[in-house]
């Protein structure tokens, strides 16, 4: 399967990163509003480390965090795409959608926009039969994301991220999963 796959709809485009992305990328990762619901915002280090990790899950699976262009608008606004879950739940192995737009992109709709085009990728083209979302419970944006998407939660599942340490306020997470039938009974 081709790692370089570009996916567009009416708005956005979900494209292959390119090396101008990482200065855009390291400004919106440490912006404290878009960090709100992350353990820490991360240095252009910690930046740049993320990118690689994002190409080299492009690289090993054929699909991954997209970065989101919006032609004639910006041509890097963040990042939506699937990645697979790196830790032990219940649900896991799995396959992730998820999210993060630069503060100044936030109330366009480009988030749930793009979230779709990843959703279509991983049922149709990847023929999935699941694709699931996590986040903190307070961070209720994201979770919108998900709703908008036709996810559902089921607090039976909340769970303990192991990303944070026992007792932080963000460690309580939700998930939200989407099943095959239900996204092409919508779509
Ligand atoms: C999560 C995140 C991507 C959500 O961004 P968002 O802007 O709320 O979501 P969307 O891009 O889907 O935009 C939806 C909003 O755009 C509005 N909108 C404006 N024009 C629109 C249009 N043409 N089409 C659709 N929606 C439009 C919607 O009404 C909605 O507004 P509301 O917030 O008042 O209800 C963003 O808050 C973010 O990047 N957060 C930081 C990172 C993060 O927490 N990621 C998730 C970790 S799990």
């Amino acid at each position: 399967m081709s790692t370089f796959v570009t996916l567009s709809s009416g708005r956005v485009c979900l494209r292959r990163w390119r090396d101008e992305d990482r200065e855009a990328f390291a400004a919106m990762n440490s912006d404290a509003r878009v960090m709100e619901f992350f353990h820490s915002r991360l240095s252009r280090i910690e930046s740049d480390a993320m990118v690689d990790r994002i190409e080299k899950h492009f690289t090993e699976h054929g699909f991954g965090l997209w970065a989101i262009e919006v032609p004639g608008v910006a041509p890097f606004i963040g990042f939506a795409g699937l990645a697979s879950a790196r830790f032990n739940a219940p649900f896991t192995p799995c396959v992730e959608v998820g999210w993060r737009l630069a503060f100044a992109h936030w109330r366009h709709g480009y988030a749930t926009e793009a979230a779709r085009l990843a959703l279509g990728y991983g049922f149709g083209t990847l023929a999935l039969s699941e694709i699931v979302s996590f986040t903190s419970v307070a961070n209720h944006r994201s979770r919108a994301v998900m709703e908008r998407l036709g996810m559902r939660r089921d607090p039976a599942e909340d769970f303990d991220y192991p990303g944070f340490p026992e007792g932080h306020r963000l460690q309580r997470h939700v998930l939200y999963r989407l099943g095959s039938p239900s996204y092409f009974a919508t779509c």
